[in-house]
């Protein structure tokens, strides 16, 4: 349980004061963390279909966790860089992705050491909400993007007791000034995503910059 009396679900353990290295081990048992259940690994491939450039491309995913969006980024052919601020996620991204055309590395999604590379899609799910200054961050990936490059990012709102998270309307707000149009896709009705059904609420924002 969290310490405001909410079971521990895959959305709200995304909180900053979670030790992400002791997490590491167990993330994976959460129905859309491991995608185990070939339902929702069928799910989540479908949805990243859709939202990554129809060609093989350059995709980096922030916060990357055990790279379970990675491998099914990689499985369409795209080329991964994740990039995770705990180790021991990037360790077991590393065993997932073991002989892909995939790297991954230990560094801040706000600011991933990335060096002058520059990419087709980045991808971010369920971390934007928990970073201390998001509308800096979107500024930030929007200029490691490739001209035509895009923006994925899949977030929500989690719980009813203590909700944290960011809603779709705050981040469409931070984004307006920083991109082209962004499309909502909203995930919540969609039980196969998560292993069940969700009352909160769950979306995905994608926008395509000019
Ligand atoms: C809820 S998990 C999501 C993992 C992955 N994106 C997924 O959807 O399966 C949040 C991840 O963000 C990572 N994280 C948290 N803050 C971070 C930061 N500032 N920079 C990079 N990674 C961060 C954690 O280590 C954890 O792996």
């Amino acid at each position: 349980m969290t310490n405001d009396g909410e079971p521990v679900t895959s959305a709200n353990t995304a909180r900053p004061d979670v030790d992400w290295d002791e997490r590491a081990a167990s993330f994976d048992e959460e129905p859309d963390h491991g995608l185990r259940d070939p339902g929702v690994r069928r799910a989540w491939d479908g949805r990243l279909r859709g939202w990554l450039p129809g060609r093989a491309g350059d995709v980096l995913d922030l916060g990357c966790g055990t790279g379970s969006l990675s491998l099914l980024a990689s499985e369409q052919g795209h080329r991964v860089t994740g990039v995770d601020l705990s180790p021991a996620m990037v360790t077991l991204a590393r065993e997932k992705l073991a002989g892909r055309d995939a790297v991954f590395l230990v560094g801040d999604a706000a600011a991933p050491p990335i060096g002058e590379q520059r990419f087709d899609a980045v991808l971010v799910r369920h971390v934007l909400w928990a970073l201390p200054d998001p509308g800096r961050a979107l500024r930030h990936w929007t200029g490691l993007l490739r001209p035509g490059g895009r923006l994925v990012l899949v977030e929500g709102v989690w719980g009813t007791v203590a909700p944290v998270g960011i809603p779709v309307e705050r981040l469409t707000a931070l984004l307006a000034p920083v991109a082209g149009q962004a499309r909502v896709e909203r995930l919540s009705d969609d039980p196969l995503l998560w292993g069940g059904e969700v009352a909160d609420e769950r979306y995905a924002v994608v926008v395509v910059t000019g």
